[in-house]
């Protein structure tokens, strides 16, 4: 079992990542920082909350994240991809549980509680892990076993400008200090994430026989993401659930392989958000130290087999 803290969005790729780890018997779901990111910042905890409620799990800490990103810049919100609530065309209803939602320091104490047994699961904007570095220094996360984080894309084209993915685009300043400064880096970038494509069958399939309190959501929120991807990628044939990826390598080492190389991110400018790293044949000597470990490659059909199984999955 890993014991997991994530930082997330939701957003419906990160609450099917929610739904994801709640449901995985093989993952310890240890706190969850919501911030601002696909949504503003209160709805992506307001969905944060109602996931947990849902599932049973108000235990697990929810902590408050950032509202906008470190330079100050104005927010873009996408109800287009994920509704106006961040759930496609629901609202958690107006009685959900209130739970108590924690600040910053929170993340501090989770960690250590853990310490060195503990993964941060980033399927956000990078700023809160950027801001732990800011308040606490460099050495701020060394107890942390590993990051596995959704973002990037390399020499593929991005989704929100020609060049640049969502999750480094929107901070890039965090996204890049967050390549500098954590250590052992484990990368989903749209190269992979793109292609982890549930289908609208594999969708139905699952809101009839789904046995967990999330089936209600599983169809119309899916639905929702998937009519908006058919806007933008003509002629695709499922919605790629990016923010899964990250949660289901961690638990099969075998579902996608990296090429390590260090990683810089394009902090400003026409190509702010552009993932760079060096894939000549031969590329400058780096100290493995300072490297990323790259998704490149991943067995999709695994993807969605395992997809299915932990939703069609029983708890004991
Ligand atoms: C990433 O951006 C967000 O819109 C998704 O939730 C995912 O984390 C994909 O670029
Ligand atoms: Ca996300």
């Amino acid at each position: 079992m890993v014991n997991v803290l994530m930082f997330t969005d939701p957003g419906i790729d990160d609450s099917f990542a929610i739904m994801y780890a709640l449901l995985n018997p093989k993952i310890n779901l240890v706190g969850i920082v919501s911030g601002y990111g696909n949504t503003p910042k209160e709805i992506s905890v307001r969905n944060t909350v109602y996931l947990l409620n849902l599932g049973g799990r108000e235990d697990i800490p929810i902590v408050a994240g950032a509202a906008g990103p470190i330079s100050g810049e104005p927010v873009r919100f996408y109800p287009e991809i994920h509704g106006k609530e961040g759930l496609g065309p629901l609202k958690p209803p107006d009685d959900i549980k209130n739970v108590k939602v924690y600040d910053f320091n929170k993340i501090l104490e989770i960690i250590t509680q853990y310490r060195g047994n503990i993964v941060i699961v980033s399927i956000g904007r990078l700023t809160e892990l950027a801001l732990m570095f800011i308040l606490y220094g460099n050495d701020a996360l060394k107890d942390v076993s590993a990051f596995y984080i959704m973002g990037g894309a390399f020499l593929v084209p991005g989704n929100i400008t020609a060049e640049a993915e969502a999750n480094f685009y929107v901070d890039a300043i965090a996204a890049n200090s967050v390549m500098e400064k954590a250590h052992k880096v484990y990368l989903f970038p749209l190269n992979i994430t793109n292609r982890a494509i549930i289908t609208p069958e594999v969708i139905n399939f699952l809101s009839e026989n789904s046995p967990t309190p999330f089936r209600p959501l599983i169809k119309p929120a899916f639905d929702y993401y998937f009519h908006a991807y058919q806007k933008n990628v003509p002629g695709i044939k499922g919605a790629p659930l990016h923010d899964v990826v990250p949660l289901m390598s961690l638990i099969d080492p075998d579902l996608v392989k990296f090429i390590s190389r260090r990683v810089r991110v394009e902090e400003f400018g026409t190509a702010k958000g552009k993932s760079i790293a060096d894939f000549r044949p031969k590329p400058d000597p780096e100290p493995i130290d300072s490297m990323e470990h790259i998704g490149m490659e991943a067995d999709y059909q695994k993807f969605v087999v395992q997809f299915m199984e932990v939703f069609l999955r029983r708890s004991e």
